[in-house]
């Protein structure tokens, strides 16, 4: 099996993704880019290698069962194993969202993306998670799905988000069940947020730049094997549930 570390990142043609990309591979990995767009995915891999990433691409749709397996059995060819997994695919569904007018279609599509996409991801990596030395894996959450920063009266909470923040604390919700079923093996797993980042996800209307936004995965994906596991981490530390 080859030393080279190996991880994948779901979402990683553009935006927050890709810069986790970019900055695992600065390290020297194989990195994967999941994406569900031919090509994106491509013009993603060949903007990463011109960089001098070992990118390869990895078609991904998180809500598709078949797309996931397929996945799975491309990186378990490829390598024959996984280290790092960022489960950073995600939507907010559309908007508006109030909760009292809320398409329920919308609602589902950030559920079935942000949460039912990262258990589907996840239970077809963690065979290959558990052949890695050091296996951890990522969750890409928000502070938005923070009940504590949602319910304080002086937070900045942003707009009304019946659909999206809930899918991340159900996704915050998810890492906690995850790392208590991992707890005595060498899995690391802890939800990150990135900060308001300028992306298509918030009509780049962000303050952080993607390179930014990315600097807490990277910290969650390299973690030494005594670090934190079922944590919620932004850059300046904990975020409270
Ligand atoms: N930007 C922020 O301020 C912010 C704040 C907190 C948390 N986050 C989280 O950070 C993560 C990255 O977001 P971003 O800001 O970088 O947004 P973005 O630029 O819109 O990127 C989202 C990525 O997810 C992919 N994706 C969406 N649905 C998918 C699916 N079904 N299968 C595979 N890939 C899918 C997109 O692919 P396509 O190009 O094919 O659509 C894209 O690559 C998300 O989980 C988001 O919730 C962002």
């Amino acid at each position: 099996m080859s030393e080279q570390t190996i991880a994948l990142v779901t979402g990683a043609n553009k935006g927050i993704g890709y810069e986790i990309a970019a900055g695992l591979g600065g390290l020297g990995w194989s990195v994967g880019v999941g994406a569900r767009d031919q090509e994106r995915r491509e013009a993603a891999v060949e903007k990463l290698r011109a960089a001098g990433v070992d990118a390869f691409g990895v078609p991904l749709d998180v809500t598709d069962d078949a797309s996931v397996a397929a996945a799975a059995g491309l990186v378990e060819e490829r390598a024959s194993r996984l280290d790092v997994l960022v489960n950073n695919a995600g939507v907010t569904g559309g908007m508006p969202q109030e909760p009292s007018t809320v398409d329920i279609a919308v609602a589902r599509t950030a559920v079935e993306t942000n949460v039912f996409g990262v258990i589907r991801v996840t239970n077809a990596m963690l065979p290959l998670l558990r052949r890695s030395a050091s296996p951890r894996i990522v969750n890409m959450s928000s502070s938005g799905g923070s009940l504590t920063r949602q319910t304080d009266p002086d937070g900045e909470t942003g707009p009304l988000s019946a659909a999206y923040s809930p899918s991340k604390s159900m996704l915050n919700a998810l890492t906690i069940q995850y790392a208590k079923e991992l707890r005595g093996t060498n899995i690391l797993i802890n939800a990150a947020c990135p900060g308001y980042t300028a992306t298509d996800l918030n009509g780049f209307r962000g303050v952080r730049t993607p390179e930014q936004g990315a600097a807490i995965a990277i910290r969650l994906a390299t973690l030494p094997d005594d670090g934190p596991t079922g944590g919620f981490y932004e850059d300046a530390g904990v975020v409270p549930w």
